[in-house]
């Protein structure tokens, strides 16, 4: 009997949940739980303890009995909670219009329609700040920068190498109130890492954060190229240059922009943020990713390394270890 082999669509290591055919058992109760995902990065500087991890305590004596009227009301919510119906207000919630920016002409599409939820507590946590978002062109950036601009920001600077998509999300952020600056930069030059903080700082005079969302995601085994076509491995090799290429753009490109940002934060003496999108691969990784999964691996050291340098300086850094997301940069089907 013959076998059919059905190739899942992968993405930055990972199967593409969205395609037809493709599932993820869900336990009972809940979402099927990543645990790349859940990792947690500590940030916290070396020396400093982090909280104990709770051990099983014996069990604690007999609660002393509660007085008459709190036995009374426990367990019975407040009149106003317990007169509303849950059924009614489901139904009110999902009722109840989405804030959310489509960015694309294609009304409908997932893929473009950017939608900007803030939740009421969370808003205007960034108002009157000014960002740097690389990679803000398409994707995870675009959407940063949109959010960025949704909750306050009063600039934002975005970069990439696609004029006309960079010009795009800069008008958006000037609809939303933002004041918006799209520099054409190819983060492979280090010239242009170091023009992109430069030309931000004219126009806005200060940097509060950094979200560093650009990344090259090209895919090779530890095969040589050579080795790799001879096999006809779907992958493909990894040379000097593609190894070169990924580390310019995944490690450099970020070291140069920090190196540049934490400058200003600490000549304004605001301090401030620094984001970096990063990968459940910098975990180790997939085979077929060596130098993206090590380039991860290396931006979040960095990271981590960052913050530590500038713990007294009023200036954090968080790395982001995204699972698989649908973005622009997943190919078209
Ligand atoms: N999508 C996923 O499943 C996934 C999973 C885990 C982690 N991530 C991470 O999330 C981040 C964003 O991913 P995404 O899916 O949003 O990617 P995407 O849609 O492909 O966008 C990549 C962005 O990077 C910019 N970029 C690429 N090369 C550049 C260069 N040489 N110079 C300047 N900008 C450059 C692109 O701008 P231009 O094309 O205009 O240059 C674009 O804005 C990346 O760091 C990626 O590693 C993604």
């Amino acid at each position: 009997m013959s076998k059919r082999v059905v190739r899942a669509p992968v993405r930055d290591g990972m199967v593409d949940p969205t395609q037809p055919g493709i599932s993820f058992a869900q336990p009972k109760g809940g979402q099927a739980k990543d645990k790349g995902t859940e990792r947690q990065h500590s940030l916290a500087p070396a020396g400093v303890e982090r909280a104990p991890t709770p051990t099983k305590q014996p069990a604690a004596k007999k609660a002393a009995p509660k007085p008459k009227a709190a036995r009374k009301s426990a367990g019975k919510l407040p009149a106003a909670a317990a007169k509303r119906p849950a059924a009614e207000s489901a139904k009110a919630a999902a009722k109840r219009p989405r804030q959310s920016a489509s960015a694309g002409a294609s009304a409908g599409s997932s893929r473009e329609a950017y939608s900007t939820v803030v939740p009421p507590a969370r808003q205007k946590r960034v108002a009157g700040k000014h960002f740097i978002v690389t990679g803000g062109t398409q994707g995870c950036g675009k959407c940063v920068a949109l959010t960025l601009a949704d909750e306050g920001a009063k600039g934002i600077t975005i970069c990439g190498r696609q004029d006309a998509k960079g010009r795009q999300v800069a008008a958006e952020l000037e609809r939303r109130g933002c004041r918006a600056l799209f520099l054409k930069a190819d983060l492979l030059s280090s010239d242009d890492c170091v023009r992109v903080v430069e030309e931000h700082e004219r126009m806005f005079g200060v940097c509060d954060g950094l979200v560093h969302c650009a990344a090259t995601t090209t895919r090779g085994t530890w095969k040589s190229v050579d080795e790799a076509s001879a096999d006809r491995d779907d992958f493909g090799g990894t040379d000097v240059e593609l190894f070169d290429r990924v580390y310019a753009l995944n490690v450099r490109a970020p070291f140069l922009l920090m190196q540049g940002v934490s400058k200003l934060m600490r000549q304004s003496g605001r301090g401030g943020s620094v984001v970096n999108i990063g990968s459940v691969h910098s975990a180790g990784g997939s085979p077929k990713l060596v130098a993206y999964a090590t380039s991860k691996g290396a931006l979040e050291t960095m990271t981590k390394n960052f913050a530590f340098a500038h713990r007294n300086d009023r200036i954090r850094a968080n790395y982001i270890a995204c699972g698989w997301m649908y973005t622009d940069g997943v190919p078209q089907r």
